[in-house]
């Protein structure tokens, strides 16, 4: 695709689960931010400032237009990835209107490890519930009363998804619980699975949808109402006086204020909405080709006969080892034929290793970039490896 003409000929870049490669449209916004109107965003009175806060405004909007959800019940704040977005989500939450905080088994370290943290700092048990192999939640085998839970709603390992999303929102909002969705992989070619579920937070990394480093919280107006302030400075007060202030996010047009401590990445923002326009206009055939890319490589891994293959279903994220081959000497074998891959276990480290036993990983991650010769080149290299 021309968004992509800066990838050399044979470069196969195969780790869009790790960060998305950037569209030029999405280079030149923030290009253009640093060399049109380099300012800080909401706080300026001078031309250039003006132009960013429309840009930064525009972006929320889009970001809830790309989730269909309603700027009446929900806000965008921005912040460094997913990993801080939930960090900051549980580190301000007031424990004591809860009973436990739940996780899953094939989470990420992000949710999984921030879920153990709090549970460690607020003595409030922690429970890993165990996903069903399609990614679905079993809703009978638990009980939300009163509970915290995050978890993904797309694996980074196999892509697979909470089936069973809506369900599992009605069943935690009924039980007085709060649920966090860690949409960090979901966003680049799965978003339907989450889009328009009322969930209490979504946090995503816009860095793995094709757009710059970035973190987003999308949170639901009444999550204010069990979150603490801990994490405070510039740009979230509208009055400081010797001993008290005035929160800006209490103003519903300033809500997104509330987890946007000091100076934000305005460009970075600005990159985003230039993003989320690119999807949008993005054509059709764009789409069918990384679907006609993903199911050719995943026949192709399905089907040879030294390869363990984790997926079950087709996906753009798909991981595998090889029988007696280390991953990683597969992936600097790669490497020197220009294929980027991963390898090891994707911070997943306590399903794929401690649950499953499984050895070392190689990751391919396919985004809108890849090209059908890069199949054809993964095939045969990867031949050669195997055989
Ligand atoms: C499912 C999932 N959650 C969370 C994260 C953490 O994202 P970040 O490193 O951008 O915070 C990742 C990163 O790969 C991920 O795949």
């Amino acid at each position: 695709m021309e968004d992509f003409d800066y990838l050399g000929d044979g470069e196969v870049y195969l780790d869009g689960a790790c960060q998305s490669l950037r569209p030029r449209p999405v280079i030149d916004a923030i290009n253009n931010y640093y060399s049109e109107h380099n300012s800080c965003g909401e706080r300026v009175k001078y031309k250039w400032g003006r132009v960013t806060d429309e840009k930064v405004e525009a972006t929320r909007e889009k970001v809830l237009k790309f989730l269909k959800l309603k700027s009446k019940k929900y806000t965008v704040s921005f912040t460094l990835n997913t990993t801080y977005g939930i960090n900051l989500i549980l580190n301000q939450i007031k424990a004591d209107k809860f009973n436990k905080i739940m996780t899953s088994d094939i989470e990420h370290n992000s949710p999984f490890l921030a879920s153990l943290a709090f549970s460690e700092r607020t003595g409030l048990p922690r429970e890993v519930m165990v996903r069903n192999d399609d990614g679905s939640i079993d809703l009978k085998k638990y009980d939300f009363k009163k509970a915290i839970v995050v978890v993904n709603c797309a694996s980074n390992f196999d892509g697979r998804k909470l089936l069973n999303i809506n369900e599992l929102e009605k069943a935690v909002h009924k039980a007085g619980g709060i649920l966090i969705i860690d949409a960090a992989q979901a966003m680049a070619h799965s978003a339907d699975i989450v889009r328009g579920v009322e969930v209490d937070a979504i946090c995503f990394s816009a860095h793995k949808l094709y757009a710059p480093s970035l973190g987003v919280i999308v949170w639901k107006d009444e999550l204010d109402d069990v979150l603490d302030v801990r994490f405070i400075g510039g740009g979230m007060v509208d009055d400081v006086d010797k001993e008290k202030y005035v929160l800006s996010a209490n103003n519903k047009e300033h809500r997104y204020t509330r987890f946007e401590s000091g100076l934000q990445a305005w460009g970075e923002i600005v990159g985003l909405g230039a993003a989320l326009d690119w999807l949008e206009k993005l054509p059709k055939k764009d789409w069918q080709n990384l679907e006609k890319n993903t199911k050719e490589l995943f026949d192709f891994l399905n089907s040879s006969k030294k390869v363990h293959l984790i997926n079950k279903e087709p996906n753009p994220t798909m991981s595998f080892y090889i029988e007696g081959l280390d991953s990683h000497l597969v992936g600097e074998a790669l490497s020197r034929e220009n294929i980027m891959a991963r390898t090891g276990y994707f911070c997943v480290h306590y399903y794929l290793d401690h649950v499953k036993g499984f050895p070392p990983l190689i990751r391919f991650s396919l985004g809108l970039h890849n090209r059908p010769e890069d199949i054809e080149k993964i095939k045969k290299v990867l031949g050669k490896v195997i055989n």
